[in-house]
């Protein structure tokens, strides 16, 4: 057993309220993700726009705000325009970025209607690799421009009536990344972001502009890239993005869990470098931050290469199909957790993707059955219990040293009031492999406070994971705990994700 770890939440100590669109989610044209995967006509629960309702169902309930679209690397080769109009006159293409067919059955509108049936808006990426400011405008004239021009009447030609009223626009993806299609460096993506950000708001001042950050944090030119891209886009962009996959790559799991600090220390970077370029402008404005790719991707690697390199060009081919074990799902659960320990920047955060591709959710190729992966329980239980203010907790955990870091800590965790539900949440992780961590949680500024329950995800395998007709890791509810002196003192077991909720008064 570890040595006790304490946490102390009170109500007048505000970090930021959480906002919604922490809850978003990614779908790229990619792999299985569209075709064979939300898309997939020939299925039993396919409705009458060829989408499984099977999978509606399943998304649902994680009440997601806004779906990136349609990249990630694949919008920097995408024309937009081959995915509107009459489906039989749309051409097939090369994706350059995934070495795969694209064939356009499903594009801008398609992917609209879908997102209406999961109760989700579209947060579009523009084409900033291979194409520019006349493109990304035409777009948006098709999408929110009520009528009476070449492009929203085609919109309306192709039986929208209505504008789409798209708000959220990435200005490319990834431009950092030497993969990405139309690599530029930073002033060449930042002259051109700021162009486009300032021709895209003639055509409709109420949109709000991502910029794209780095790939990773490992990336060279980091955090150069956001220091310069900056300079150019301060002013007329709303959010910087950053991405990050996280993943057992060293092949040691005590390491491993203890990646989410380089989460931490990313964002802070992130966080420094925005200000420093504020500073520099004497800018009165505070920049966001678009967490607009994050989760866990390692499994796959070097299969997808194969697959890409031996038998390219194939209409959804099986790519970026990782499995996800209960040790990922923790680390995934202390991900978020430093998401939200960051909510006063993060105002969008996109769990990269949604379905098949790095997903919570997968389906066996051919339509076949859906199940659901280890790490969708962390994001469900946050998009159900992490709408509100996160508090600034008072704490301390026991450590350990791994070989890249020191002085981890084994408990991560992050509080979420909920006032006018009357609930306090914490999200806690217990990093050991091998020992149960005791916690107190001291509630003692509310005046009031009673455990509802203890949500936990754990188990003896780290490595167990579920399947199609096999739930090796899904949560359960601890007992026997309760408040007492307005402190509860429980356990969390070794390798764990923790949901503990409790009912609370001011
Ligand atoms: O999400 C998969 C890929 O990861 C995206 O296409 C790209 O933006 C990132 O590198």
């Amino acid at each position: 057993m570890l040595p006790r770890a304490h946490i102390t939440a009170d109500p007048d100590f505000r970090l930021a309220q959480v906002d919604d669109r922490m809850y978003s989610s990614f779908i790229e044209h990619l792999g299985r993700a569209v075709y064979d995967g939300i898309y997939c006509p020939e299925h039993p629960t396919a409705d009458a726009d060829g989408f499984r309702q099977d999978l509606i169902e399943l998304i649902r309930p994680l009440h997601i705000p806004l779906m990136r679209y349609p990249g990630g690397n694949f919008v920097s080769g995408y024309h937009w325009e081959d995915g509107v109009g009459p489906r039989e006159q749309r051409p097939r293409r090369l994706s350059r970025a995934w070495r795969a067919l694209e064939t356009n059955e499903v594009g801008t509108q398609e992917f609209i209607r879908w997102c209406g049936k999961i109760g989700a808006q579209v947060m579009m990426a523009v084409n900033l690799g291979t194409r520019g400011i006349d493109d990304a405008c035409n777009l948006l004239e098709y999408c929110n421009h009520p009528g009476g021009t070449a492009y929203s009447d085609l919109r309306i030609a192709h039986g929208a009536a209505e504008p789409f009223r798209i708000r959220t626009w990435c200005l490319g993806n990834e431009m950092d990344g030497p993969w990405q299609i139309g690599h530029k460096t930073a002033d060449e993506y930042g002259r051109l972001a700021v162009e486009t950000a300032r021709a895209m708001r003639r055509i409709d001042p109420g949109i709000e502009l991502v910029a794209s950050g780095s790939s990773y944090p490992e990336m060279p030119t980091f955090p150069d890239w956001e220091a310069t891209v900056l300079v150019h886009v301060y002013e007329d962009a709303d959010y910087l993005s950053l991405h990050q996959y996280l993943g057992d790559t060293t092949n040691n799991m005590q390491d491993y869990l203890a990646k989410s600090l380089t989460t931490g220390q990313f964002l802070q970077a992130v966080v420094a470098t925005c200000d420093h370029v504020k500073a520099k402008k004497r800018s009165k404005k505070k920049m966001m931050l678009s967490f607009d790719e994050w989760n866990i991707w390692y499994h796959s690697l070097g299969k997808d290469d194969e697959i890409q390199e031996k038998s390219p060009w194939q209409k959804a081919p099986g790519l970026v199909e990782d499995v996800y074990n209960l040790a990922d799902a923790v680390v995934f659960g202390s991900m978020f957790i430093t998401l939200l320990r960051h909510a006063d920047r993060v105002k969008i955060a996109c769990l990269a993707q949604l379905v098949n591709v790095i997903a919570p959710i997968m389906t066996e190729p051919g339509g076949g059955e859906a199940w659901l992966q280890t790490i969708y329980w962390p994001f469900r239980h946050g998009s159900d219990y992490g709408r509100g203010t996160v508090l600034l907790t008072a704490g301390d955990s026991p450590r350990y040293d791994s070989p890249n870091f020191c002085d981890v800590p084994y408990l991560e965790s992050a509080t979420v009031w909920n006032e006018e539900k009357g609930e306090l949440t914490v999200f806690a992780v217990n990093r050991s492999l091998t020992d149960a961590l005791p916690l107190d949680i001291s509630l003692r500024a509310f005046s009031r406070a009673e455990l509802l329950e203890h949500l936990c995800l754990s188990g003896s395998d780290p490595l167990a994971v579920n399947g199609p007709g096999k739930t090796a890791a899904s949560p359960r509810r601890l007992t026997g705990a309760a408040v007492q002196d307005g402190k509860l003192e429980t356990q969390l077991p070794a390798l764990s994700w923790n949901v503990v909720r409790f009912r609370v008064e001011r």
